[in-house]
């Protein structure tokens, strides 16, 4: 054998022999990791993290005498947060379009808590009509004199194929998912930085990590509310910033869904089988305690969500492309399918 074949053939085995074992660690790493998230998504509800804070963090007690100012109080998660937040103690600015709602809601909220009539405002707003929010956030700020945290949770979702959609739903989702949110946001800024202190809670969604068939414009839109506020938080590291990202949560967010022109009627709930499969859904209520620990411990961002959804998640971080290869033959195509179908009867 020539002496440089040798010198090659030599230089292999070594790099072999450490090759391997460190090709079995790899391995060995990513197994233990694949147990991990299953058992973690088979087993709770929220990213480790979170799980770790609800049971060794803070609880929402220290909360307790702090002014929250919720949109989208009216029903469903933000309805579930104001009773959670009165419950700690927090003072409560309830708004949402339907005034006869939030007056029910804050009626709750102070039979259930400690809180006094004085302690929860009506403050009625609609997060598209943007000229009105800095006479919102003056009025809050009259009976209040602060606003310690705001709760950007106004929104409404979307069921309907891409390519049929029309503009002007793309615009909408987007006027009241992205722009409300930063103009609410804004109109109480000047206040927060002037304290030097504010934490702003994004509701987001799993849609603002990864893309939900369907939900085109929904999706975008909770994409573009988590980037803005990241670069936001870094500009702004005196506040600070929450992005929660629940999946499949019981609210009316299916029925308020936007079709695929601003006319189409509502999206009925049944008429879709794989829509919002039963094991993936978390009550509005478990939602809001868990918001409840993210932001008493002032979380930068969380995951609410159980069984796929949170394998899709976690996935997703580290693999995007096989992530989206195994949603497509999981459940993505036959959403698609049975939306077709159910577009046609
Ligand atoms: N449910 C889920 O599965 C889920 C999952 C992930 C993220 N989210 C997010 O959670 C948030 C709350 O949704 P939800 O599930 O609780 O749905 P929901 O029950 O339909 O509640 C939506 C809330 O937004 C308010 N809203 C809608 N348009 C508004 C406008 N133009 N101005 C002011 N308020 C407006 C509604 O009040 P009015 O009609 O009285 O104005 C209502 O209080 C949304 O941002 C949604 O994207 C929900």
């Amino acid at each position: 054998m020539e002496t440089k074949t040798s010198v090659t053939l030599g230089i292999m085995s070594v790099i072999l022999l450490f090759a391997i074992p460190v090709l079995h660690f790899l391995a060995f790493g990513l197994l233990i990791y694949f147990v991990v998230i299953v058992t973690m998504a088979l087993t709770q509800d929220g990213d480790l993290l979170l799980m770790l804070y609800e049971q060794w963090g803070q609880d929402g007690s220290n909360l307790r005498g702090k002014v929250a100012w919720i949109t989208g109080a009216s029903s469903g998660i933000g309805e579930a947060l104001s009773y959670e937040l009165a419950r700690k103690g927090v003072k409560l600015i309830l708004s949402a379009r339907r005034e006869k709602e939030l007056e029910r809601v804050k009626q709750r909220c102070v039979q259930t808590s400690e809180l006094t009539d004085d302690d929860v405002l009506v403050l009625p707003l609609d997060v598209r009509d943007y000229e009105s929010h800095k006479g919102c956030a003056d009025k809050a700020l009259g009976h209040f004199k602060k606003v310690d945290i705001l709760v950007n949770n106004a929104g409404r979702s979307q069921r309907s194929l891409a390519v049929e959609t029309s503009l002007e739903v793309d615009k909408a989702v987007f006027e009241l998912n992205v722009i409300g949110q930063l103009s609410v946001t804004k109109a109480i800024l000047p206040h927060m930085l002037a304290r030097k202190e504010g934490h702003i809670v994004n509701i987001s969604s799993v849609a603002g990590r990864i893309s939900p068939e369907l939900s085109s414009a929904y999706s975008a839109s909770k994409h573009a509310l988590m980037g803005y506020f990241g670069a936001f938080a870094y500009e702004n590291q005196e506040l600070c910033i929450t992005n929660v990202c629940p999946g499949p949560i019981e609210s009316s967010i299916v029925t308020n869904a936007f079709g695929k022109d601003l006319n189409a009627p509502k999206f009925e709930y049944g008429s879709n089988t794989a829509e919002r499969s039963g094991a993936s859904m978390q009550t509005a209520e478990r939602c809001a305690s868990l918001i409840v620990v993210a932001v008493a411990n002032k979380l930068s961002e969380v995951w609410i969500c159980k069984n796929i959804v949170m394998i899709l998640m976690l996935m997703n971080q580290w693999a995007p492309l096989p992530t989206a290869w195994i949603k497509k033959i999981v459940y993505g195509n036959k959403r698609i399918e049975e939306f077709k179908k159910s577009q046609v009867n």
